[in-house]
């Protein structure tokens, strides 16, 4: 796959492509994929989670993610406040970006257990040195890597295609990088197909996210 290098695929990398309504992952284990998941969760809950929380449209809470969201809520978001669209009396309203960072973490620290989970359950957590590579669109939420790596322990980088000059402004995107593998896999021709794992749905229950994100909720109310 043009995301992952030579190095990677040999000593062990997990590629996970983490998309609008499913995650699927990859892991390589000694330069070959040697398991298969894909987990319904993805993107689209992190603009629920927002629509709902916020009280507004969901084009709203969509491109306010995409704009001013965070995989992570720090100090320095204290005193920063975005304008979007809402429901009600009044069209636009201010919200806290400290608040709207917390509600992704919550939800995007639950996408990473899962594909934590996942990748333990098929017994390759210890194996891939070179830990997450991750691509899609929602690798795109700024601090995601760094999510991996303090939620996780373990490395991650954001999987850009390589070598694909010239439409480098559309196609360096990560949202596109699973694309541009399939088809680079598909004019080679000659590999292994990417089905040679056990391939596994799977749905986290959602009760400790829920109990989160309702007293992040409390804390949005006005006093
Ligand atoms: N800058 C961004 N920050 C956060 N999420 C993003 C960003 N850009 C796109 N997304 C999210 O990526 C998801 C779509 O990813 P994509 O890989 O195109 O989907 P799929 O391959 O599943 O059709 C959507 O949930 C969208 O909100
Ligand atoms: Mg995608």
């Amino acid at each position: 796959m043009s995301t992952l290098t030579e190095q990677e695929r040999l000593q062990g990398v997990a590629l996970v492509d983490i998309g609008g309504s499913t995650t699927s992952i990859a892991v390589y284990q000694e330069g070959t994929v040697a398991h298969t998941g894909c987990l319904q969760m993805a993107g689209q809950q992190l603009t629920q989670d927002l629509a709902q929380m916020l009280r507004c449209p969901w084009e709203s809470a969509e491109a306010l993610k995409c704009e001013h969201g965070r995989a992570y809520a720090d100090d320095a978001l204290n005193s920063e406040t975005v304008e979007i669209e809402a429901f009600g009396t009044q069209a636009r309203k201010s919200v806290s970006l400290r608040n709207v960072c917390e509600i992704l973490q919550a939800r995007a620290e639950e996408i990473l257990e899962a594909i934590e989970i996942e990748i333990k359950r098929a017994g390759y957590l210890d194996t891939i040195a070179a830990g997450l590579v991750l691509t899609g669109g929602t690798s795109q939420l700024k601090g995601l890597p760094e999510v991996v790596e303090a939620r996780l322990g373990i490395p991650a980088r954001l999987g850009e295609p390589r070598g694909y000059s010239g439409l480098s402004d559309i196609i360096g995107s990560p949202a596109y990088a699973t694309p541009i593998g399939l088809v680079e896999y598909a004019l080679r021709g000659q590999d292994r197909p990417v089905t040679a794992g056990p391939s596994i749905h799977f749905e986290m229950p959602a009760g400790g996210l829920w109990k989160r994100l309702a007293s992040i909720g409390r804390a949005l109310m006005p006093e």
